[in-house]
């Protein structure tokens, strides 16, 4: 049995877990810093990468007395190199090379999108090839993945990602951030079809999307309400009108893509989805009968492991210590990395 410690610092949750190459989380810690944050109403980098430096000592000896064990039982360590907020990411990824310098470990410098599409593997055990839809707060795209280090982007988005629109139309109707769990939880009771509002892209070619059309669809409906304080009703509704839009135009773009994998992978039967925006309710149903309705069995992770986490990064470590795939402690962490950069 090989054990992986896995150090998630790229955004504003301070993350360390232990995964073993069974498919076991035997640790799991997950620290947000939501409070650090309210006050601006959006993630801002230094205090992030102040928060995480302050708080990784902490959580990775919590993931480590969570699972029972010493440093000396681990196999390797893996941290996320990147993409993401670089001051977090280089806590995270010095930290991961501290430990496994000390200790003789090798070290696996983990690309973030590639935690995420992973993760149906650790929770399902899902065969390669698999479609892969990635919608968080910073991404939003659909991914073929072949192995590991080896992905095909289909398509992506030309402006903002999924969860950027959720958290800005959050933002904007007073609901806090992020804004997703928040309008999905305001849409709750709400009448989608009060307003009517724009499915950019819907019914054209390829997989891509657009969001930055419907965020400022849904400010103009809030400028034509009466002024003053938003009713609960109204946000309601434009929240669940949102979501709405989201679901359809996801839906829509999953059949394209799944037409696109399917062209280069017909032996491929899964699509799976990942990221945050992947825990929304509404979203994840309309996918999963557009999988069915191709004959592809859909695989989401549970909502925890959607959303920003270290058991993720722990078991792409895990598959590449399996590959033999490890990094040289001179990884230069990366605020920019796309999957199709990744090595083999
Ligand atoms: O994957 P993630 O935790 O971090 C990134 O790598 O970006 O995704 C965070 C994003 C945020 O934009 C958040 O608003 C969104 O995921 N999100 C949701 C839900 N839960 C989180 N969006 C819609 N519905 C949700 N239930
Ligand atoms: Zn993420």
């Amino acid at each position: 049995m090989t054990l992986v410690l896995g150090i998630e610092t790229s955004c504003d949750e301070t993350a360390a877990a232990v995964v073993d190459d069974r498919r076991a989380i035997l640790a799991d810690v997950v620290r947000d810093q939501l409070d650090a944050h309210r006050d601006y109403g959006g993630v801002v980098p230094e205090i992030a990468a102040r928060a995480h430096l302050e708080a990784i000592d902490r959580v990775i000896a919590r993931a480590m007395d969570d699972a029972g064990i010493g440093f000396d039982s681990l196999d390797g360590v893996a941290a996320t190199g990147g993409p993401g907020l670089i001051g977090g990411v280089i806590v995270g990824a010095m930290t991961g090379k501290a430990i496994a310098a000390a200790r003789g470990l090798p070290f696996f410098a983990v690309n973030h999108l590639e935690a995420h599409v992973l993760t149906p593997r650790l929770t399902r055990g899902v065969d390669f090839p698999y479609l892969a839809l990635l919608v968080s707060g910073g991404h939003c795209q659909f991914v073929s993945v072949e192995g590991v280090g080896r992905h095909r982007l289909l398509g992506t988005t030309v402006d903002d990602a999924a969860g950027e629109a959720f958290d800005k139309v959050g933002k904007m109707l007073g609901l806090g951030y992020p804004g997703g769990p928040a309008v999905e939880r305001a849409a709750e009771g709400g009448d989608a079809e009060r307003f009517a509002l724009p499915r950019p892209l819907r019914g054209r070619d390829g997989c891509d999307f657009s969001f930055s059309g419907l965020k400022t669809a849904v400010r103009h409906a809030v400028e034509r309400l009466p002024p003053g304080p938003l009713a609960a009703k109204d946000v309601a509704d434009l929240c669940a009108a949102f979501q709405q839009a989201v679901a359809d135009v996801t839906a829509d773009r999953t059949a394209n893509a799944i037409a696109l994998f399917r062209a280069d992978c017909p032996d491929g039967a899964t699509l799976t989805a990942a990221g945050g925006v992947a825990a929304n309710r509404i979203l994840r149903t309309r996918v999963e009968s557009v999988a069915e309705a191709h004959g592809l069995s859909f695989v989401v992770p549970p909502a925890r492991l959607c959303t920003d986490n270290a058991a993720m990064v722990a078991w792409t470590g895990v598959e590449r210590l399996a590959l033999g795939l490890s990094d040289g402690l001179d990884f230069a962490p990366r605020p920019r990395w796309p999957l199709e950069e990744l090595a083999g």
